[in-house]
């Protein structure tokens, strides 16, 4: 079935139960179109559970904002993730112990795992709702990495990189991983953390990438040392997902031993001022943003975009400055790598869609920087 079909399925409404199943049901169609059966069969059994589900259920139907753009659906996948991570919900562990591609299991069995956990854990599910998703994917830098090389081919010269929504920091630490492009590997080949997207269209050239300094901000960092935080973020992962969970643990694992610099603020406020400090000449800035903008709110957003615009109307070939953005497109179909440049050379300024991304990662459909 396809997405458009799916969303068809059950007529928009302006609240309840209805609203909340058809958000489901296009989860489900994303997971399934991305290759994650498991994560379909979730969300298929929450579509028929939910309405049973007590005070979940009230919640999820009473929720004032908009279900996709709030990922109310992920927010409940990680509380009942770590449900089973924790033996609370034994039911739906053994369901989710199933092997990577493994057949199925019954929606029946599914079903029933997932209305008593719905039901037996309506608290810790409620606060789970209630807070802002938060992974960190470390696969998703891969384009970044891509995109470095490429600007290295043009130019070469060192870079400084502020991340916006950086999480643990995870992404900050991609000096330390091991970047494979098709037969490529970029960055640190023997490195514990590999990132191995599978690269569609032309391998980019592998470049030498110094990186001066690295430094996030995000609303709620998240420290690689905690486990409360490790453990937030392994909910994250979809269930079924082995080689996803086993690359956060030895990234974080590494993040222990090299500890990414992140600060606690809004994106928007802290960029003004990371932007407004002195840029040597012969140095690139860089601002990587991915899977971020969907939870800044429109005056953040327009306040980044004016704040890019105004430093970069003060860049120069000497100091160029480089937006690069993995962000779902606005119909939320479709995840894009778009990159600005602005170096006050005829183009500065004008965004250019890198690649397509799968939205974790998995695979990278480059179409360069031409
Ligand atoms: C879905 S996670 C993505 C994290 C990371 N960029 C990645 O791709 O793995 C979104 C992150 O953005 C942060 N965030 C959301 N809104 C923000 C804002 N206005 N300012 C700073 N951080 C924000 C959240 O706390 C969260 O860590």
């Amino acid at each position: 079935m396809t997405l458009p079909t799916i969303a068809r399925e059950l007529p928009a409404s302006s609240g309840g139960n209805q609203r909340v199943q058809r958000q489901l049901l296009i989860e489900a169609g994303k997971a399934e179109a991305f290759g994650k059966p498991l994560a379909a069969m979730l969300m298929h059994a929450l579509a028929r559970t939910v309405p049973q589900a007590g005070e979940v259920g009230r919640l999820l139907a009473a929720w004032p904002g908009d279900l996709a753009a709030d990922a109310i659906t992920f927010r409940l996948s990680a509380g009942l993730h770590a449900l089973a991570r924790t033996g609370r919900a034994p039911g739906l562990a053994f369901l989710y112990h199933g092997e990577e591609g493994a057949a199925e299991p019954a929606s029946t069995a599914f079903d029933r795992a997932v209305l008593a956990a719905l039901t037996d854990h309506a608290t810790q599910l409620g606060r789970w709702i209630a807070h802002p998703t938060q992974t960190n994917e470390v696969a998703r830098v891969a384009g970044l990495v891509a995109v470095l090389m490429a600007l290295n081919a043009r130019a070469a010269m060192p870079c400084e990189v502020f991340e916006l929504g950086a999480s643990a920091g995870l992404n900050l630490n991609f000096p330390h991983y091991a970047c494979r492009m098709g037969e490529r590997t970029a960055m640190a080949a023997a490195s514990p953390v590999a990132l191995a997207p599978e690269w569609r269209g032309e391998v980019p050239e592998v470049r030498a990438v110094e990186v001066l300094r690295a430094i996030g901000v995000d609303l709620n960092p998240l420290d690689p040392a905690c486990p409360e935080d490790c453990a937030r973020l392994e909910a994250y992962v979809w269930p079924g997902e082995r080689a996803r969970s086993q690359r956060l643990a030895a990234a974080l694992a590494l993040a222990r031993a090299h500890p990414p610099h992140v600060v606690a603020g809004h994106a928007g406020d802290w960029l003004v001022g990371a932007l407004a400090a002195p840029q040597g000449a012969g140095v690139r800035r860089v601002v990587f943003h991915s899977m971020v903008m969907q939870y800044a709110d429109p005056f953040e957003r327009a306040g980044i975009d004016a704040a890019l615009a105004a430093a970069g109307a003060r860049a120069s070939p000497a100091r160029p400055l480089v937006r690069v953005g993995m962000e779902w497109r606005a119909d939320r179909l479709a995840v894009e790598l778009r990159v600005t440049t602005w170096d006050g050379e005829p183009g500065s300024g004008e965004a250019k869609l890198a690649a397509l991304c799968h939205p974790y990662g998995e695979w990278i459909e480059w179409r360069g920087l031409a």
